[in-house]
């Protein structure tokens, strides 16, 4: 079972492809692409560890030779040490213009590799082979690439879109159950932001897709992929609808930005938390009904998502403070915050009219204070 999705960007379109078995199969996939029989691969020691060895093994049934360079895991590697290591290494490894580089693992080496690919030799092409379903669903798609700075996450990049995807529905499998529902969390916006009725599919299908369905997560990936790749045609560097994508972000960053960006909460955790405040502040402001909220909060709950502020550990921040970290955040334009609200579910959209008291009170009560 395979699907494949185009991003369709005029001049440099490419395919995401879904389904099991593609790491087994990457030198097929990936030959095509080649001017020389070689690759360079950059992965984590967690990924290189558990897939490694099957991704090399594929590459050379094809005849692919390939080296490879393992970073250590962990938000810390999207930095400009770990940067100038991955470029030092490419160049040591004599990667040519034509070549290609393939970034293995979840969105920090999707990110890291990408943006290393994007300033080599001005420019030379990658591949994404995402491991982790937020990777697989959001990261690797759209040409996001991009490191932290001291000041904020991600505020270091460039766009430079990869010129294959392979999302291997597979290795899914060795994620932890806490890493596939934060993935789970982004696959939950798309429905939130543009689709009701996959939101519906969702509810039916989210039990039997976390417990380990494998047709259920190619068409999770699947209609989730095809979401964003039809937004990025239409928007690739975010003037306009692509920040749609961003339903939860505003919220969610604070809170990640409020836990230290910890173990205390994930990103995708965040999104899904920062999606039930994104519905309750809509209701709240008359954009939506009441039962819109509660009913992204009882999906998020059955799935044993963190939903709710309460449900984040430790203490967080008043809510004034949180607002401080929102207003930090790389979406304001001209000073003005801008927000992803919505009329309903699949019906999202983006405003700076947001009442400052409604966002505090909102936080207020999520916080029980
Ligand atoms: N993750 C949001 C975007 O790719 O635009």
């Amino acid at each position: 079972m395979r699907e494949t999705v185009t991003v369709d960007l005029p001049g440099r379109a490419y395919e995401v492809r879904i389904g099991p078995g593609l790491i087994r199969h990457a030198g097929a996939e990936i030959a095509p692409l080649l001017k020389r029989p070689r690759v360079a691969i950059i992965t984590d020691e967690t990924v290189a560890a558990l897939h490694l060895g099957t991704l090399r093994d594929g590459l050379a049934a094809a005849g692919v030779a390939s080296d490879a360079l393992s970073l250590p895991p962990g938000e810390a590697t999207k930095s400009w040490g770990p940067l100038e290591q991955c470029v030092d290494w490419l160049l040591e490894a004599q990667v040519e213009r034509g070549d290609v580089v393939v970034a293995f693992g979840g969105g920090v080496i999707g990110d890291l590799v990408g943006f290393a690919a994007a300033i080599l030799r001005r420019g030379v092409r990658f591949v994404q082979i995402p491991t982790s379903l937020l990777a697989q669903v959001d990261s690797s798609v759209g040409g996001k690439t991009g490191i932290n700075a001291a000041q904020g996450k991600n505020l270091i990049g460039a766009f430079h879109q990869p010129s294959l995807v392979l999302a291997d529905t597979e290795v899914l499998g060795t994620l932890t159950p806490r890493d596939f529902l934060a993935g789970y969390g982004e696959v939950v916006k798309y429905g939130l932001l543009g689709d009701a009725e996959f939101f519906g599919w969702l509810e039916r299908q989210g039990p039997a897709l976390a417990a380990g369905d494998q047709a259920a997560r190619i068409e999770a990936v699947h209609r989730s992929v095809q979401m964003k790749a039809d937004i990025v045609t239409r928007d690739e560097t975010e003037q306009g609808d692509r920040a749609l994508l961003n339903l939860g972000h505003t919220f969610g960053h604070a809170l990640e930005a409020a836990t230290g960006y910890s173990d205390r909460l994930l990103h995708g955790e965040g999104v899904a938390v920062g999606c039930a405040l994104a519905f309750e502040l809509s209701a709240r402001m008359g954009l939506c009904s009441q039962e819109d909220p509660s009913r992204v909060r009882a999906h998020l709950k059955d799935m044993g998502m963190k939903t709710d502020l309460t449900d984040i550990p430790g203490d967080l921040p008043g809510p004034d403070a949180l607002m401080d970290l929102m207003a930090q955040d790389k979406k304001v334009v001209q000073g003005q915050l801008r927000f992803i609200l919505a009329r309903g579910i699949g019906e999202a959209f983006i405003t700076s009219d947001v009442p400052r008291d409604m966002v505090r009170r909102v936080l207020a009560d999520g916080l029980e204070v």
